[in-house]
Formats: C-alpha cells, structure tokens, sequence
C-alpha cells in the first residue's frame, strides 16, 4: 500500500510517498522544503512566516512528491498529516491541504501525532533493523525531550521529559549567544567536537575520557546536570542554560576572550550525560532490551556515541535512523500513519490540529 504523508508542525514543509510491502517500507519520496534560510534572520522560527511559507510550498512538494514516487493519486492507499503538537498555524496548513485532498480523492485520512512520527523514523530501516515494542524511545528535538515507552506501536506512554525547556532549544539558544547561526545545534556539535579533541585528543569514548581530563578538572565552565535529581525520568535544561548565561555574562563583564571549543564541549558533555544518566535509569526500571533515539538532536554525534556506550554497558540494543531522517520529514509521519491506518484509527473532515501534546 501507499501512503501520502504531510508534516507541516514547524518549519519544515514536507510531503512524502511511503509504500509498505510485507513487513518493510520503502521511502518513495521525502520532499522537504526548508524554512531555516528564512527564519535564520530573526535568529528563531517566526510563527506567522511558517505558515505563510507553508501555504507557498504544499502544493508543489505534493505534486513532487508524488512525481519523485512515480505514483498518482489512484494508486495512494491512505493520506496522512500531523495533526499536533507544533505551531498551530502551522499544523493547520498541513491538515487542511490533507482534509481536502482525502475528500476530494475519497482516500481515508489518518492523523499522526508528531512525536509518534520522530519514533517511526526507527521503522524506516531498508534492512528491516527495527526496533519491536516493548522498546524505549528518547526523542530529543527542538521542542521535546522525552523517554517514551512504545507498548505497541500504536501504544506509546510518556514516562520522562523535560520540565521546561528542550535540549535542542538549549542548543539553539546558547549556540546563538557564542554567535552560531540559526538553528545551532549542527554547529554547536561541530564546535563541541573540536573542544573533545583539545582536551582528550581524538578516540572513541571521549566523553567518558573528558570527565577525568583536566579540561573538565579545572572548573572553568562548571556547569549543573539536566538531570532531575530525584528517582523521575525527568530532565530540567533551564538551569543548565540560565547557568551557560550567567557564565558567558561573566566572561563578557571581565572582557576575556571565550575559549569557545571548551565551552561547548563543556555544555555538550553535560546535556548528554544528563539525558544518558535518565535513560539508563528507565532502561533498568522498564527492563527494555532495545532503546531508539529519534528527532532532530538525534543527529548530534556526541549522543549517539554516548548511546552507543550506554547500549553497550546495558547490553541492549541502540536503534539509530540515519541522520538525514533525524529532522522533520514526512516519511515518519508516513511510516506512523500506516500503523494507525491498519487498527482502523481514520480522521473525518472535523480533524483539527492541536498545538499541545497528547501523548501522556
Ligand atoms: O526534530 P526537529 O527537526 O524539529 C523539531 O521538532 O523541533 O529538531 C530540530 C532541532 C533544532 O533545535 C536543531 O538545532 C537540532 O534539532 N539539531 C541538532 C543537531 N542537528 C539538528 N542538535 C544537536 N546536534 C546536532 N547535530
Ligand atoms: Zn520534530
């Protein structure tokens, strides 16, 4: 079967052909228009624009989406779009433009949640290397932080996030402050990296080496953990963040010159440590054998080599998507849709988007 997927909840406008045959997807298409270029000059997505921009680029991603695919719309089986959470005017762009096409082309509509769509970027796999619920999933994006647990593919529970800010949000904040551009969190790890190697040299574990360097001894960017100290699953990047500032106000008061690499190495290594250290926890409490890590920060080398580690240590196993899908797509929303598709779970012309979470 095929599926026409839609992805609008932020700034990424996206449409995509997903067929699933036997138990494997294929990826037809995955057109996706990009907003970045526009919003890097307010240093931050501007609602109002995203959705403008959106309305300009839906029509024609489709009908390149479905050229790409080299399908017409006879032969999609299902449509799909998010439906929440995200901005919300946004979100309706995508849910419109789907509402009409499935009524105007009698196809059934599905409604996927987009934090669901982050987690079946791990279903994607051409191989068929797919995590099977039960299975951990943390899903760190630039608007969520969260460990879920997929019960089923369809059945996914919320069992830790953050209680404030996201970890790419703190990425793309602080990145922007030590003058990285809109969205920072690639530069932010490329920068982190050059800070690693200046302090351990280059290696494998280096995260775990720079705890015991003299980078991470001597103090000069110490930095609290966005680990909730309590038994939660929780994560707090506020004070992280608020802590970052204070410390690049300090460096501007004395007017020193910042050692950018350490400071970024020093962030880095903290945000991961604090996301390992909870979903270690969880990985013990729920006794999962497989861990995904899936949205936008899923990119970010450092966690996926301290994942990697962790995975090793609990000896289970790590599902990783290609980094490409890491960001907003509408494949994942594609792959979501035809697990909702098939327990019958279809949308009518009421479908509305919601900018809140939903998953609890
Ligand atoms: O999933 P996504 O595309 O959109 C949301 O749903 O938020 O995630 C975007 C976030 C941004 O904060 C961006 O800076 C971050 O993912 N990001 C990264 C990396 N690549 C993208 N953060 C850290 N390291 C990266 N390599
Ligand atoms: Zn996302």
């Amino acid at each position: 079967m095929n599926i026409l997927a839609f992805e609008s909840s932020c700034d990424e406008t996206s449409a995509s052909v997903v067929a699933r045959e036997g138990d494997k997807f294929t990826v037809k298409s995955n057109i996706i228009a990009s907003q970045v270029e526009t919003h890097k000059l307010y240093g931050g997505v501007v609602p109002e624009i995203a959705s403008r921009a959106h309305i300009e680029a839906i029509s024609s991603i489709t009908y390149e989406a479905l050229k790409v695919a080299d399908v017409t719309m006879d032969e999609i089986d299902a449509v799909a779009v998010t439906a929440n959470p995200g901005l919300i005017g946004a979100l309706l762009v995508g849910v419109n433009f789907a509402k009409a096409l499935a009524i105007a082309n009698n196809k059934p509509l599905v409604s996927v949640d987009h934090i669901k769509g982050h987690i079946a970027t791990c279903y994607l796999d051409t191989e068929g290397n797919v995590p099977t619920p039960p299975f951990l999933a943390l899903t760190v994006s630039g608007g969520h932080t969260g460990i879920y647990l997929v019960e089923d593919y369809d059945k996914i529970k919320l069992v830790g996030s953050t209680r404030d800010d996201a970890i790419g949000e703190s990425f793309d904040k602080i990145g922007r402050i030590i003058g990285i551009p809109y969205p920072a969190g690639k530069g932010f790890d490329a920068l982190s990296k050059e800070g690693f190697n200046e302090a351990v040299g280059e290696c494998d574990d280096y995260l775990s080496k720079y705890k015991k360097s003299l980078a991470y001894k001597s103090g000069a960017f110490t930095l609290p953990s966005p680990a909730v100290k309590d038994d939660s699953f929780d994560f707090s990047f506020s004070g992280l963040k608020t802590a970052a500032i204070n410390l690049l106000h300090r460096y501007e008061q004395l007017g020193e010159e910042l050692p950018r690499a350490q400071f970024a190495a020093r962030y880095t290594f903290e945000a991961v440590e604090g996301v390992a250290k909870k979903l270690g926890m969880a990985i013990d409490a729920y006794g999962v054998k497989e861990i995904a890590l899936c949205g936008g920060v899923a990119a970010n080398s450092h966690l996926r080599n301290r994942l990697a580690m962790l995975a090793k240590e609990k000896k289970i196993k790590l599902y990783v998507p290609p980094v490409s899908l890491c960001g907003d797509n509408a494949a994942m929303i594609g792959a979501q849709g035809y697990y909702e598709y098939i327990q019958g779970k279809f949308a009518d012309s009421s479908l509305n988007a919601s900018a809140s979470d939903t998953i609890e």
